[in-house]
């Protein structure tokens, strides 16, 4: 286990200066960033807080009642968040994803999707919106996200055994009642639904099998993800990780597969259909896919930008540093056109590939403040 994290806010977050803006800039064409990626993605973290404590993400010994959380003070409000991903729909932005820590315990959260379920692309249409969640107030909350105009979710979900998943969240929080919310979600119509199960060899692939099992046929995609070293606190090793050519080959020894194509460009998971008798896919037994960012990267088509809590901008889920942009939001002075331009020049001037560089030379393990920013406070 890493040593303990001391929580000192600024410390813990430093930020990377805001690039300068030219007089020249124009805003005509999308940008594209140094590997020639467009942004066509934003994850928007609503709260750094959960519920769980899954040992991948917020162990236990780090995330203790003494953690620093954000203060109310230091979040983005709803308007902000709602100003800020209009200028980056404008930017090129068409999917939003809401993330965490769990969502659904910012209060309100309903009120920020009525806001984003509102915004048009420049070509009159909406957004693709979503939000991961672990699913746990799901039950309550699936008809009035729905209401609000939720399009989708996605549910984490590690296991259908009981034990094993009140352990790797670690909270005692039972598989039943994400199940429910899962049901409570479709009964809703926030469907395409996914089920995300991060795989952690010796802790849960034995799970794998239950699983696919278990969704297949039933309309819901179950991705599986290979154990990241993101943050600062999990204690990754590579020992852990079972990569997902693996996964491929258990799930074979009994429910055949064929690779399927990409539905867009820069998707994070590779999708496998279930077969028939014939060998063929058979969309009425549905697929599952793999995220493969420990074996495979897929940073070559990354277009995605994570904003945090507090209005950073980072530009790659093992970033250590992010942009302020919430310094700029709340001047009075800056136009929309300005945060258009400021957006476009860190997005031009970005060439994070974590985790191509990872498979090259190994593991960053920084620690003090270059070390890597944690997922719960940017979010997946
Ligand atoms: P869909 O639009 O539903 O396909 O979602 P998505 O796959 O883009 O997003 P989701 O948040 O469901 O991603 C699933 C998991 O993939 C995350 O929880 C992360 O573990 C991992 N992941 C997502 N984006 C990235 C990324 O940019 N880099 C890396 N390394 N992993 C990512
Ligand atoms: N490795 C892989 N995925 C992770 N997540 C969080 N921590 C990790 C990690 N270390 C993902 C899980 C979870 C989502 C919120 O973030 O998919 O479902
Ligand atoms: Fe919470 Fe999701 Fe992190 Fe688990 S993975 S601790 S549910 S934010
Ligand atoms: Fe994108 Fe960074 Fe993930 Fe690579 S490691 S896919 S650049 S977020």
């Amino acid at each position: 286990m890493s040593e303990r994290v001391i929580p000192l806010l600024d410390q813990r977050h430093p930020s990377l200066p805001l690039p300068t803006l030219l007089s020249g800039d124009d805003l005509s064409a999308m940008p594209l960033d140094g590997l020639r990626r467009p942004l066509t993605d934003l994850r928007i973290s609503v709260t750094d807080r959960c519920n769980f404590r899954c040992s991948y993400c917020m162990p236990k010994e780090i995330f203790d009642k003494d953690y620093a959380y954000l203060p109310h003070s230091h979040l983005l409000s709803f308007e902000e968040i709602t100003r800020i991903a209009t200028v980056f729909v404008g930017r090129g932005v068409r999917k939003i994803r809401l993330t965490g820590g769990e969502p659904l315990l910012r209060k309100n959260i309903e009120i920020l999707i009525e806001q984003l379920a509102a915004l048009r692309t420049p070509e009159g249409l909406p957004l693709d919106l979503t939000l991961t969640t672990n699913g746990s107030l799901l039950a309550r909350k699936a008809q009035s996200l729905k209401d609000a105009g939720l399009q989708r979710v996605t549910v984490s979900l590690d296991g259908l055994d009981d034990a094993v998943f009140r352990r790797m969240n670690d909270v005692d929080f039972p598989v039943a009642d994400v199940l429910a919310g899962i049901e409570a979600a479709r009964a809703a119509g926030l469907g395409p639904i996914k089920v995300n199960m991060v795989v952690k060899r010796g802790t849960n692939e034995h799970e794998i099998l239950p699983m696919a099992r278990h969704f297949q046929g039933s309309g819901i995609v179950l991705r599986f993800i290979e154990y990241m070293d993101v943050g600062a606190t999990n204690g990754w090793c590579m020992d852990e990780v079972l990569p997902s050519a693996e996964v491929i080959r258990l799930l074979h020894t009994e429910l055949p597969l064929v690779q399927l194509d990409p539905t867009v460009a820069g998707e994070t998971a590779e999708r496998w259909g279930y077969a028939n008798a014939n060998g063929e896919y058979d969309p009425a037994l549905g697929e599952v896919g793999v995220i493969s960012s420990v074996t495979q990267a897929f940073c070559g088509d990354c277009n995605r930008a994570r904003l945090s809590t507090e209005g950073r901008l980072y530009l790659c889920l093992f970033a250590s540093q992010g942009y302020d942009l919430r310094q700029l939001l709340r001047d009075p002075a800056r136009s929309d056109h300005e945060l258009a331009q400021t957006v476009d020049a860190i997005w031009r001037g970005r060439t994070d590939q974590y985790s191509r560089l990872r498979s090259l030379r190994g593991p960053d393990t920084a620690s003090g403040p270059g070390r890597r920013v944690e997922m719960s406070y940017i979010g997946g």
